[in-house]
């Protein structure tokens, strides 16, 4: 994505974020300036700021709030970034909004410097679900609340709570549309299949995944998908960091061993945008059948654009502005000492114990509702469509 796009996008959606407020209360008229190349992001000072609107919830007493994000490189994250810190700022709060690069020691680092730079609560999106054990016992230590951030953070006891999107229904709705755009259950079939996750170290995985296997394992058990790879298996079909070259590599090698030669690929399972990308790239450059169904996730600007030009078949549309909003709920009613509401206290073990978290809806997105979903609601300009 060219840099002065995703500027220009990230300060559509802060704006739309602002005007349509999303469930938030604070309804501030906070600006925050787009993301750079630096990876990190220093405290808003606050005396510039204008001051959160006295109402419902959200009246934070400028506590500082750590706020960590994988990377950059990928877009949604930047959204995710952005809309945090924007909402929490006009929710009252302070924050530290820092991007780690996809590396775990610099995400430990970060999040080192923001227990002992005072930070009070933090919300982390980790790159490796596994990672935090030991940076999080020093949260623990000094009473700092811990909220998971759309990845589960595993085997610590110091997270309090998970906000996500329902992963296991993005899988779910994924592998529900191959089964209905191949008709596959009257359909007499063969049909070849590739399957395409993401980072083994991402907790979402095992659901994106799950949930799409639970509905397409048994046309592969009768015989009606055929997966000529013979690339099923989660460790046999992820991708190192979501990263779009290594789903384009592995991709490559596929079509050259299995579809070279007039072979069809009639259906490619991409867990998310990111190697759905990956995927069409491949394909444009070496594949000469039939364009396979191809499904994704996030509705990344560049994906849509792909959508749009009948290169990718579908996305899940996560409103990132949702997910903010509902995590300075959170924050709110923890500085506060209060309850949190219609958590889901079942799904999520981190492996010592379940998470309670709130999990928000994904949307089904393709061609037909693109416009309503995301231009109508402000999400994107048309013009970051074209
Ligand atoms: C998120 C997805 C995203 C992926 C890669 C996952 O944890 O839930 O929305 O596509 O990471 O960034």
């Amino acid at each position: 994505m060219k840099k002065k796009l995703l500027s220009a996008l990230l300060s559509v959606a802060l704006v739309a974020t602002l005007l349509v407020g999303c469930g938030n209360n604070g309804g501030g008229t906070e600006t925050t300036a787009p993301a750079d190349d630096t990876q990190t992001e220093a405290p808003a000072d606050s005396s510039d700021e204008a001051p959160a609107e006295e109402s419902g919830s959200t009246t934070g007493g400028g506590e500082l709030i750590g706020v960590s994000m994988p990377t950059k490189d990928l877009q949604r994250w930047n959204q995710d970034g952005e809309n945090m810190k924007a909402q929490l700022e006009a929710a009252g709060y302070e924050v530290d909004l820092q991007f780690a690069s996809n590396d775990i020691p610099t995400q430990v680092s970060q999040i080192e410097n923001m227990i002992s730079g005072g930070c009070k609560l933090l919300v982390i999106a980790s790159i490796e679900g596994d990672s935090l054990g030991t940076v999080l016992q020093q949260a623990k230590e000094n009473d700092i609340p811990v909220i998971a951030y759309d990845r589960l953070i595993m085997n610590t006891d110091a997270v309090s709570y998970y906000a996500t999107f329902d992963n296991y229904l993005v899988g779910q709705k994924q592998g529900e549309f191959i089964v209905e755009q191949l008709d596959l259950d009257n359909a007499e079939g063969p049909f070849n299949l590739e399957i395409v996750t993401g980072d083994p170290g991402d907790n979402n995985v095992n659901f994106f995944y799950g949930g799409a296997m639970d509905v397409l394992q048994p046309y592969i058990d009768s015989g009606k998908l055929v997966v000529k790879s013979g690339q099923v298996e989660k460790a046999d079909v992820a991708t190192a960091n979501w990263a779009t070259d290594a789903a384009q590599s592995r991709f490559e090698a596929i079509i050259s061993s299995y579809y070279s030669d007039g072979t069809n690929l009639d259906v490619v399972l991409a867990s998310n945008d990111s190697t759905a990308l990956g995927v069409v790239n491949a394909l444009e450059a070496n594949y000469t059948g039939e364009w396979p169904i191809v499904t994704g996730q996030d509705c990344d600007v560049a994906n849509v654009k792909n959508i749009v030009a009948g290169k990718q078949s579908m996305s899940i549309f996560k409103d990132t502005r949702d997910l903010a909003s509902k995590v300075v709920e959170m924050v709110d009613a923890i500085m506060k000492g209060e309850d949190i509401a219609g958590l889901d206290t079942e799904t999520y073990d981190n492996g010592t114990g379940v998470i309670p978290s709130y999990l928000c809806e994904p949307v089904f997105a393709d061609v037909n509702n693109y416009k309503e979903i995301l231009i109508d609601s402000g999400y994107y300009a048309e013009s970051d469509l074209q």
